[in-house]
């Protein structure tokens, strides 16, 4: 099964970008902002900061099924928590990418679109679990999550490229800092619905499914 090849790889991949993202959080005070509008809202830039770390670090474990499947109430609570720290990331993102944006419209328009999508996913996966819709409520968090985790590929294509280019113009980084997050984004959103596409019909009942008997299969599967 292709899935089964995947998953290994795919999991050592989430596991070194969430290493990643989180080490962007965590070294963001050793280092000089690079947007200057940072220092005007050094709160919200905060809240962003270490919210989103604390979301990149944890958001992880709700896809571990033993974690699902044996504590389950962990999964819930972490899962309520997730969702908050979630939503003050993506709330905090788009004020920054609109109010204070490094790269001005182009940041703009990309960052209003992936904030927006980030908000909604966090919104559906959450809507979705309250209505005991399990399958769904599955693939929204992937949604939600991947496109969280494109912040550290961002990372990975923009500092390579701006080492590749000697001496790069103000101009010239504003454009690749952008270039590089849709590049991610776009990225990590096909594989999360090529990922979501390959799990989706063995793994999870198709619709309205209890949360009991959803979690009773979708746990005894592989995701
Ligand atoms: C989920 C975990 C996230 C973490 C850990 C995180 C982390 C960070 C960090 C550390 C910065 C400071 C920039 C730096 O000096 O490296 C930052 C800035 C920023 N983040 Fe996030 N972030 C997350 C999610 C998001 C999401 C989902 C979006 C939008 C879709 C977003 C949009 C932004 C924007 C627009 C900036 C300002 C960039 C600029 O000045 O051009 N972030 N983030």
């Amino acid at each position: 099964m292709v899935r089964d090849i995947l998953r290994g790889p795919l999991a050592g991949v989430v596991v070194f970008l969430v290493f990643v993202g989180v080490a962007a959080s965590a070294t963001f005070y050793l280092r000089k902002p690079v947007n200057p509008g940072f220092l005007d809202f050094p709160t919200i830039v905060a809240l962003h900061v270490v919210l989103g770390g604390l979301y990149l670090l944890f958001a992880p474990f709700q896809f571990v099924r033993r974690i699902r499947s044996k504590h389950r109430l962990y999964h819930r609570w972490a899962g309520r928590a997730l969702v908050a720290l979630g939503l003050a990331t993506g709330v905090t993102a788009l004020f920054m990418g609109l109010v204070i944006p490094a790269s001005g419209w182009p940041e703009r328009v990309v960052i209003g679109l992936f904030g927006s999508v980030f908000l909604v996913a966090l919104h559906k996966g959450f809507a979705h679990i309250r209505a005991r819709r399990v399958r769904q409520h599955r693939e929204w968090m992937i949604r939600a999550f991947s496109i969280g985790l494109s912040i550290a590929t961002q990372r990975l294509i923009f500092i390579p490229s701006i080492l590749v280019i000697a001496n790069p113009t103000n101009a010239q980084i504003e454009m690749l800092s952008v270039v590089a997050f849709a590049a991610a984004f776009l990225v990590h959103a096909c594989v999360a619905e090529a990922w979501i596409r390959l799990t989706r019909k063995c793994d999870a009942p198709q619709t309205g499914t209890t949360l009991q008997t959803g979690v009773a299969e979708t746990s005894g599967a592989r995701r």
